[in-house]
């Protein structure tokens, strides 16, 4: 009979990881980590929920996140206007202040999970997608803002991924910013005579952004316009520099890129990407830059900060085109049997097994043929089915069955084992 509900489907632009896609998940995940800790980020986790005002406040009320991209509701229970995170850096900079992280030290943190934007759904762009989550707070730099560049070019080379470059652009402090703006506003105005429609809306509010047009009769216009570069007073020169000659002394080559702006409010100085021509459109795999601000405009004791994000989805793209999708086996041993005394005899046997750091399937399921568990053991993936039923029960001893030959050495294809060595037997040999 079947059920009258209508089936339920993921949510569009959410995507179900399944068992044979784990694999890569937890590799990269694990990889992550190891990498993470040698350079000392310890892992920091928040709520997936903020109040709202946290993002508005941090991200900017005039940015395409807070604008049109947040799952925000009232939470009817008690009337709070909440947010699904849509970035990790404002929850990780509110608990720096709730806690009181820096009062006597900076700290370097990391978080790993799932984000979302409501965003249209393409190729490496999702609305649950998942973050690396990378801050150095407290830290001032230059030094710093290199060595977060440089760790992500140690991660790229421990994934063997050389498709993936570095851009790199200072945004100074926000009185040279308001300075270049001004100065943008007015080289505008001045061609107001060519600019279209839309360059004409958003002269005044987001004059930045008239500059990214495709319109080729604008392009002469956005050339000249003048670079922000220009209004750098001498520290934020200097910070670059201490940065970009860091960068020299690892062998890291950038582009320095006086257009990348990123979409986050919250940056000064420092901004990075790293981008890869093997992704189609959404080819940002990592983005980041310097936060001084964030933390006073919280509501925390004014303390510098840098960070970046990677997209996880987009990196796993990237790492399956170079190394192949990781399918994991299911278990090291599979246990077929035959009857019901054989059935409990193999689930202890299983028990030892797992005491001995094996990973083991008992074959479940009612009165499988053998056949049809040889052929369930074959797709686990295992290296050795354990056979048991009536006759080896007699005899206190299993059959093996070698499905894969470990490497390098040469096994008989079926054997005999007595039970009570058959755990040392397996341990040595596996
Ligand atoms: P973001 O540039 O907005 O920065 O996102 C970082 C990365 O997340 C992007 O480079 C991209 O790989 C991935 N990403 C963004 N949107 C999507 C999407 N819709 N689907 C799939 N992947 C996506 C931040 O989030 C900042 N909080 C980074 C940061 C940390 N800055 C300082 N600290």
């Amino acid at each position: 009979m079947t059920s009258s509900f209508k089936k339920v489907r993921a949510l569009t632009g959410m995507k179900d990881v399944l068992p044979d896609g784990g694999a890569s998940w937890e590799n990269l995940e694990a990889t992550v980590r190891e990498w993470l800790a040698s350079y000392g980020y310890r892992t920091m986790r928040t709520p997936v929920l903020e109040q709202t005002r946290l993002f508005t406040r941090g991200i900017g009320e005039v940015t395409d996140i807070v604008e049109k991209e947040m799952y925000s509701f009232t939470d009817a229970l008690n009337d709070e206007q909440l947010t699904m995170r849509p970035e990790f850096t404002a929850g990780m900079v509110r608990a720096t202040i709730e806690h009181n992280l820096l009062y006597d030290r900076a700290h370097r943190v990391y978080a790993m999970g799932p984000v979302f934007r409501h965003e249209k759904p393409q190729r490496g762009r999702y609305r649950q997608f998942h973050q690396i989550d990378v801050e150095a707070l407290g830290f001032a730099g230059p030094d710093i803002d290199a060595e977060l560049i440089v760790m992500l070019a140690r991660l790229w080379k421990i994934l063997g991924l050389t498709d993936i470059r570095l851009e790199l652009n200072s945004l100074g402090q926000a009185d040279e910013r308001a300075a270049h703006r001004a100065a943008l506003i007015e080289h505008l105005e001045k061609h107001r005579s060519i600019l279209d429609e839309e360059a004409q809306r958003r002269m005044h509010t987001n004059p930045l952004r008239v500059l990214d047009t495709k319109n080729p009769a604008m392009q002469e216009m956005a050339n000249n316009a003048p670079k922000l570069f220009d209004f750098l007073g001498e520290q934020s020169r200097a910070h670059f520099e201490g940065v970009c000659e860091r960068l020299r002394d690892a062998g890291i080559s950038y582009t320095l890129n006086p257009r990348l702006v990123r979409g986050l409010d919250y940056y000064n100085l420092t901004v990075f990407e790293w981008v890869t021509d093997r992704l189609g459109a959404q080819g940002t795999v990592c983005g980041g830059g310097r936060y001084d601000g964030l933390i006073e405009l919280l509501g925390g004791k004014s303390a510098p900060a840098i960070g970046f994000a990677i997209g996880i989805e987009r990196l796993l793209d990237l790492c399956s085109q170079v190394a192949g999708e990781t399918v994991r086996p299911e278990c090291d041993v599979y246990m077929v049997h035959q009857g019901e005394p054989a059935q409990r005899r193999a689930a202890l046997l299983a028990e030892a097994l797992r005491d001995a750091g094996l990973r083991v399937i008992v074959h479940a399921g009612p009165g499988s043929s053998f056949k049809a568990q040889f052929k369930r053991a074959d797709a686990s993936g295992a290296r050795v089915a354990v056979i048991l039923g009536d006759d080896e029960l007699a005899s206190a001893s299993a059959s093996i069955k070698w499905l894969r030959e470990p490497a390098g050495e040469e096994q008989p294809q079926q054997e005999t084992i007595r039970l009570d060595s058959l755990v040392t037997e397996l341990k040595n040999r596996v």
